[in-house]
């Protein structure tokens, strides 16, 4: 049921507030995090892990870098990202103290399940963040970390990123609080901005007007880039992945960092690109780099969407068109800014007259290898 919506996808997008207060209820409380699936894995094994594999697949893996930044800030655990295709085909070391968490909505996806295998083969610690209860993988793991966005129906992934995102960070602040590696004060304020989230991610939502405006003027646009810092990096990556996969339109995520090493030649008169602009208040070094990439690039004849929080004017003069966020914390904005990306994309496509919810040749859960 599309709930009146146009697509499953725009239903999908208007649930995220809801899917990130159902996968938080029940693990946050005032006291602390704790999620009773880790806790089953004992106090002790999950002290002496010393590395963590993040594992999946397409959008899955975006919500595994984000929440590899958020980890290994607050467990102090080095974290890497690796698509479960690659991994085994590396011969990753591996071993009792070893810890990897595959990301999957679907919990089927066969790459991802195999990677979970080989990892379960070799003595490792295997947790899987999943959206679809009893499914292969979460079966086939040490504890499942059920999501909690509720049936995803649209090929394109939406509201289970958030909630993938959402679980991710609970897992680091537990184990941050098990490993002693996080105060109860540091713990306290991402227990604070869980509880503001949802209202956020519905503001965040309501951008839906003016990305539509956007998109309607944008509609004969053939290539866009995003650029992102940080928590952004991978935001903008998935921004292009949404509009590759169902507006069938070319478009790149980069490091905002990585533009003069490069992707910086691409750009021309009216290059459409999607800036993630982080706070200044609470990240005001990288604020002001990402201010002077798109100098940069506004110098060089590009079409500037700077996505920002509100109240942030430096962008201003640069910008030719600025869609405002809500304020948060470093680690929750991406929460917030993937998902105007998610309109744009889901507003392009229907300028074309697609099908958002079926893209051609994409299948919601690839079980083959
Ligand atoms: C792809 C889907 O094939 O699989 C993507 O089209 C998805 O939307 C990816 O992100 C991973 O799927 P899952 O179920 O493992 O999260």
């Amino acid at each position: 049921d599309k709930g009146g919506w146009s697509s499953f996808m725009a239903k999908e997008i208007n649930d995220q507030p809801d899917a990130v207060e159902n996968t938080v209820r029940g693990r946050v409380s005032p006291s602390g995090v704790e999620i009773p699936e880790l806790t089953a894995l004992g106090d002790e094994r999950l002290r002496g892990i010393d590395r963590i594999i993040i594992i999946a697949c397409g959008t899955a893996s975006y919500a595994g870098q984000v929440g590899a930044y958020a980890i290994e800030q607050w467990a102090r655990i080095p974290v890497e990202v690796q698509l479960s295709h690659e991994f085994r085909y590396r011969e990753p070391v591996l071993s009792d103290r070893t810890m990897v968490i595959s990301v999957s909505q679907s919990g089927e996806t066969m790459d991802t399940l195999m990677a979970v295998k080989y990892a379960a083969e070799r003595g490792v610690t295997t947790v899987s963040v999943c959206n679809t209860q009893s499914a292969t993988i979460p079966r086939e793991s040490d504890a499942a970390v059920y999501t909690h966005a509720g049936p995803e129906v649209a090929v394109a992934s939406t509201k289970a990123f958030v909630a993938q995102i959402t679980a991710l960070y609970l897992i680091g602040l537990h184990l941050g609080r098990v490993k002693g590696a996080l105060s109860a004060e540091a713990a306290a304020q991402a227990i604070a901005q869980f509880d503001e989230l949802p209202a956020k991610v519905r503001e965040a939502v309501d951008t839906h007007e003016q990305i539509a405006q956007l998109a309607h003027w944008m509609a004969d646009t053939r290539s866009v880039l995003f650029l992102g810092r940080h928590v952004g990096y991978p935001i903008a990556l998935e921004g292009a992945l949404k509009l590759k996969e169902i507006a069938y339109i070319h478009a790149e995520g980069f490091a905002a960092g990585e533009l003069k090493h490069g992707p910086i030649a691409l750009i021309d008169h009216g290059q459409p690109v999607f800036v993630l602009v982080p706070s200044p208040r609470t990240s005001p070094l990288m604020h002001s780099k990402v201010v002077s990439n798109i100098q940069e690039i506004r110098a060089r004849g590009a079409r500037v969407i700077a996505v920002v929080e509100k109240g942030d004017t430096a962008v201003l003069p640069y910008a030719d068109d600025v869609i405002r966020l809500p304020l948060a914390d470093a680690f929750f904005e991406p929460l917030l800014q993937v998902v105007p990306l998610q309109w744009f994309a889901l507003e392009l496509s229907t300028a074309k007259g697609l099908d958002v919810d079926q893209p051609r040749n994409l299948a919601k859960s690839v079980t083959v290898e």
